[in-house]
């Protein structure tokens, strides 16, 4: 049976670290007959120079006909002056919703190869090994009402609403804990229920929930504070759940202690597994088309989708093991260059892989 992979390379890096992605994703597909087809589409800025729209029909089409979503970036200079409703993020919250992909996985790991590209001391983050469970299709990104309106006295006003039903809270808090199961069973659910009473509603229903799940240790944080303990004692951390907003937020502080955004992979996940998965960085313009861009988190996230969607598990800890096995080769991006290695770009760091891969064969 093939199973077919739609691919979103997007806009400014997303099609260098998808091609070196892909490559990784080719050479396994041949070595262990995984049956995998790739049909590409458009995405974010590049689908609307187009079409008009940075999510066209056909593309949502190609995610619904297809067995999972391999998706590099989406945004740019080029298209920042645009309306709103145009944007290219608008085509990836699209995709997010109309899937209702709403479980996004954010492993942080810093691999002990990457201990001096962190800007944390080295006793503060080695060993840091965290799962976090994003709300993703709910939350203030997608509030109703929303929007700039003008006021009678003539000044405008902007407006989003956080709002979050309770199923909406008990079907990631499950997501969650399930998650906290296969890990070291601590789970830390993250509000800010001191102020608003949509998530003070979010940890009722965690709670609630964690009563089904008495071998995990539930333990609640304000995000204020959480943000400051990642940064202060970030080991003390196994599995945190969020707020689509706030998990935003952490994501990218937990990226830098690992080392660099461009380690960090992600599955964002349907009630049945199916999932989109993507580098939870941008699409760095500075550096597009420059071939200088760390392809792993692009790479790392097909390791994720042969494992959710696909079950793939040999063939997902074969690409863990290769990445892991290119960094002892002393060889670096820029962004994860430290003295004394070699650094290289994009499209070198997956030839590394790929070698890897053959002398692990
Ligand atoms: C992410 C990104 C997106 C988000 C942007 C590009 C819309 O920052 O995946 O973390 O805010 O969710
Ligand atoms: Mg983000």
């Amino acid at each position: 049976m093939t199973k077919k992979i739609a691919v979103l390379p997007g806009d400014g890096i997303g099609p260098e670290i998808i091609t070196e992605a892909v490559k990784v994703l080719d050479y396994l597909n041949a070595d262990m007959d995984l049956g995998l087809v790739f049909e590409n589409g458009l995405i974010g800025g590049a689908a609307y120079d187009v079409h008009a729209t940075p999510f066209p029909q056909q593309t949502l089409d190609l995610a619904r006909q297809s067995d999972a979503i391999l998706l590099g970036a989406v945004g740019g200079y080029k298209w920042e002056s645009l309306d709103i409703s145009v944007r290219p993020e608008k085509g990836l919250l699209g995709l997010r919703s109309e899937l209702q992909l709403f479980a996004n996985l954010r492993p942080a790991i810093l691999y002990p190869q990457l201990v001096d590209a962190s800007t944390l001391k080295p006793e503060v983050v080695s060993g840091f090994d965290i799962m976090i469970i994003r709300e993703l299709t709910g939350g203030i990104y997608f509030g109703q009402p929303r929007g700039v309106r003008l006021l009678e006295n003539g000044e405008k006003q902007g407006y989003n609403t956080l709002v979050y039903s309770e199923s909406e809270i008990r079907r990631i808090a499950h997501v969650a804990f399930q998650t906290a199961q296969k890990r070291n069973r601590r789970l830390c659910s993250v509000d800010k229920a001191n102020v608003l009473e949509c998530t003070e509603l979010w940890r009722q229903v965690v709670t609630e929930t964690g009563k089904q799940y008495p071998e995990v240790e539930l333990s609640h944080m304000y995000v204020d504070n959480a943000a400051m303990q990642l940064v202060r004692a970030p080991k003390q951390f196994d599995v945190l759940v969020t707020t689509n907003m706030f998990g935003d937020i952490l994501s990218d502080i937990s990226a830098m202690l690992t080392g660099s955004i461009g380690m960090l992979p992600s599955a964002s996940l349907d009630a049945n597994n199916k999932g989109m998965y993507e580098p939870i960085h941008g699409s760095a313009p500075d550096i597009a088309g420059k071939g200088i861009a760390n392809p792993l988190a692009t790479i790392l996230s097909a390791a994720m989708m042969l494992r959710y969607s696909f079950n793939q598990n040999e063939a997902a800890e074969r690409i863990e093991q290769a990445v892991n096995a290119a960094l002892n080769a002393n060889i670096r991006t820029a962004d994860i260059y430290s003295d004394g290695m070699q650094k290289i770009g994009a499209s070198a760091m997956g030839d590394a892989v790929i070698s890897a891969l053959k002398e692990r064969a």
